[in-house]
């Protein structure tokens, strides 16, 4: 009896179904998956032959001694070196990475931007759009947040990021990654994570695309630590989805581009990359559904701090205080009494950047609309705007649902810089301050007045 037959009347589910179909449920497990049998060397990571002729090729996403490891070994048609030629630079002149301090932009204020509208034909490379950079990109601390347009895929030509991991919101249309570990298609309140190092290429299922990117130049987004919630709600494991292995053998020309220490190269190979035909390992692209993210909130008084909305957490090394920290605002029930429901004013060490993917925004109802962005950089005051405070100070305080609503923020315990496009080119709103203007003195000195 080989492996593949099972005991007679034993019936085995198939790798993936239902809403699992092409995706393996979990985050950062140790998966393994083959999309030809046998393909996966069993018991061992580096038989003398494997299968198939295939070449054996671990992929490291940490130091070989961090704790965990995460790793993914791959079985492949032709190992990496042969995916790869010799480089030439070129010039991807709105991707940006930090360090990125144009003197002749201020960071210092408060920021929003209408949505960026796409012009001519872009690809995943081409069509994106840096608007802010923290940190450096050379020690591997902080980020930069894009906004990508997208209306091409890209055809014979490849990608990969060695500078950073990938944190992908799309706000319009679909898109489908092509990677070497497998297939993800993404759409609209749904996010992906492209690691670190990870081959791929970016198809527009239905165009034209528009969304957000965090790019991570530093440790791997986890999940956040639960404390008193304990193991159940906010974003649970199981809806984080990696895909099952998939590969092309395609002899093509074709061209690799690789994003290193904030500079682009390109190298020209004769086949598609995409030619892992098994792997395992805990290093893989995932998926998650906005929508199974069950938020947490206060249910009798009082409003807690945003980070009770945190769906991943990108460490900085010093605990507590995320190099990023990626938070989801949506759909929620509003119940506390006696209470300023909105957000609270403040202000904040940590430099925040919002994105709107759709409806309306209850600290923002105006002005803040879906595609858009803002940016409340470190330790500058914001907060609900005259109509948001009037209305939340004065409104009946019944259970009310929040609906409508889906935003987001990638907040970063480093300042964000502007880069000259999202100061000059992007369609910053110049009055956005205002929004504030017109809050007016209530105090007279009156005890009681309220
Ligand atoms: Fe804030």
């Amino acid at each position: 009896m080989s492996r593949f037959e099972l005991p007679k009347g034993m019936v085995r589910a198939p790798q993936a179904v239902g809403a699992n179909e092409g995706y393996m449920p979990g985050f950062a497990n140790d998966f393994e998956t083959e999309a030809l049998p046998d393909a996966l060397p069993q018991g061992m990571n580096s038989p003398q032959r494997c299968n198939y002729g295939l070449y054996g090729e671990q992929l490291s996403g940490t130091a070989f001694t961090a704790n965990p490891p995460e790793r993914t070994w791959t079985y492949r048609i032709r190992p990496s070196v042969k995916h790869s030629a010799r480089y030439t630079k070129i010039d991807l002149p709105l991707w940006k990475s930090a360090p990125c301090v144009d003197p002749d932009v201020i960071s210092l204020g408060q920021y929003r931007w209408d949505p960026v509208e796409a012009t001519g034909e872009t690809t995943w490379l081409t069509g994106m759009r840096t608007m802010t950079t923290a940190g450096d990109v050379n020690t591997q601390v902080g980020m930069a947040s894009h906004i990508y347009l997208i209306t091409q895929s890209m055809v014979d030509s490849y990608f990969f990021s060695a500078d950073s991991e990938l944190l992908v919101v799309p706000q319009e249309g679909r898109l489908r990654f092509c990677t070497e570990l497998g297939i993800i298609d993404l759409e609209p309140q749904e996010i992906a994570i492209i690691p670190r190092g990870l081959v791929y290429r970016v198809e527009v299922l239905e165009g034209p695309c528009r969304g957000f990117v965090c790019e991570n130049y530093g440790q791997k987004f986890e999940l956040p630590g639960r404390g008193p919630i304990g193991a159940n709600c906010m974003a649970n494991p199981r809806d984080f989805k990696a895909p099952v292995a998939a590969f092309e053998d395609r002899e093509v020309p074709s061209t690799l581009t690789i994003k290193w220490c904030g500079q682009f190269h390109e190298t020209e190979i004769a086949q598609s990359p995409l030619d892992v035909v098994a792997w395992h390992g805990n290093y893989a692209p995932y998926k998650y559904d906005l929508k199974t993210y069950c938020p947490v909130g206060a249910i009798l008084f009082d409003h807690p701090d945003p980070s009770i909305f945190t769906v991943l957490t990108a460490p900085s090394g010093v605990p507590g205080t995320a190099n990023i920290d990626f938070v989801l605002f949506r759909e929620r029930w509003m119940v506390a009494e006696d209470t300023f429901r909105p957000p609270w004013y403040h202000k904040n060490i940590m430099s925040e950047l919002m994105g709107n993917i759709y409806g309306q925004y209850d600290a923002k109802p105006q002005g803040f609309v879906p595609g858009g962005m803002s940016l409340h950089n470190m330790m500058i005051p914001h907060g609900p705007d005259r109509n948001a405070f009037e209305g939340a100070s004065y409104s009946e305080l019944k259970a009310e649902k929040l609906d409508n609503t889906m935003s987001f923020m990638f907040e970063t315990r480093f300042p964000q810089h502007l880069t000259e496009f999202a100061a000059k080119d992007a369609p910053l709103q110049d009055d956005y301050i205002d929004c504030w203007e017109s809050l007016e003195k209530k105090f007279d000195g009156t005890p009681g007045k309220k």
